[in-house]
């Protein structure tokens, strides 16, 4: 059976100031997930948050906080993490020498274990360990910003990966990152992924006005087909 459609609000669009706000509006709005992108100036240009703001959004909703970690030698860290909050966990393989041990940290410590992929990476870095994820992530933009136009060659890279899930006969979620609208969304789906980041055409969806409920619908709506 295909796994459910999951609408994941990426919360580096969010209003900064008025974070717990925002999250319980996206919860309001029926999001699935709150994406949660940790960024530490090194594996990617940016910095944006770490555990303390996990731990505070944790106290905020119920939903399950996914969190995509853009930092380097992640094993550091996934305690950490998990302690104050996450309940998934996603880390970058060009970013660990020893990406299986992490996710055994991972599921050890009690969360999700998930792989991520940069655009350029290939799928077949993920033979040894499609066993040990409950999800891979591809990214379809290159990480470090919000806002950035959808890699279109990303859908055959979600098809090409769900081909592969099915036919090791396994259950693992695809979550697409980067650049998903209502617009290209529905093939993304059809493609196979069933996990959807969406971080501006949630909240920066014009006239939402903090009511996120219709963004989040359009986006379930065309991931669904309909
Ligand atoms: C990019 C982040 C994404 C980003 C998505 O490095 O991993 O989660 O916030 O934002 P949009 O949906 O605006 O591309
Ligand atoms: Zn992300």
């Amino acid at each position: 059976m295909a796994p459910p459609i999951r609408i994941a609000p990426s919360i580096l669009s969010a209003d900064f100031a008025r974070l717990g706000e925002e999250v319980r509006a996206v919860e309001v709005g029926k999001a699935d997930l709150i994406h949660v992108d940790v960024m530490d100036g090194l594996f990617v240009p940016n910095l944006t948050i770490g555990p303390p703001v996990v731990a505070a959004l944790r106290k905020t909703t119920q939903l399950p906080l996914d969190v995509h970690l853009m930092i380097v030698d992640p094993a550091r860290y996934i305690e950490e993490f998990v302690r104050a909050g996450a309940s998934w966990i996603s880390v970058h393989a060009e970013a660990c020498t020893h990406l299986q041990r992490v996710l055994q940290q991972i599921k050890a410590a009690g969360a999700k274990p998930a792989v991520a992929l940069n655009p350029a990476t290939s799928l077949d870095v993920l033979d040894w360990v499609l066993e040990d994820v409950h999800m891979v992530l591809l990214m379809s933009v290159n990480p470090g910003f919000g806002g950035q136009a959808y890699l279109p060659q990303i859908t055959r890279k979600v098809a090409e990966l769900r081909g592969r899930i099915v036919r090791r006969g396994l259950d693992v979620e695809i979550e697409v990152d980067g650049g998903l609208k209502p617009e290209n969304v529905g093939a993304v789906a059809q493609a196979g992924a069933n996990v959807l980041v969406a971080g501006s055409s949630v909240f920066g969806a014009a006239g939402a006005g903090g009511d996120y409920a219709q963004p989040i619908a359009r986006l379930r709506q065309a991931a669904q087909g309909r």
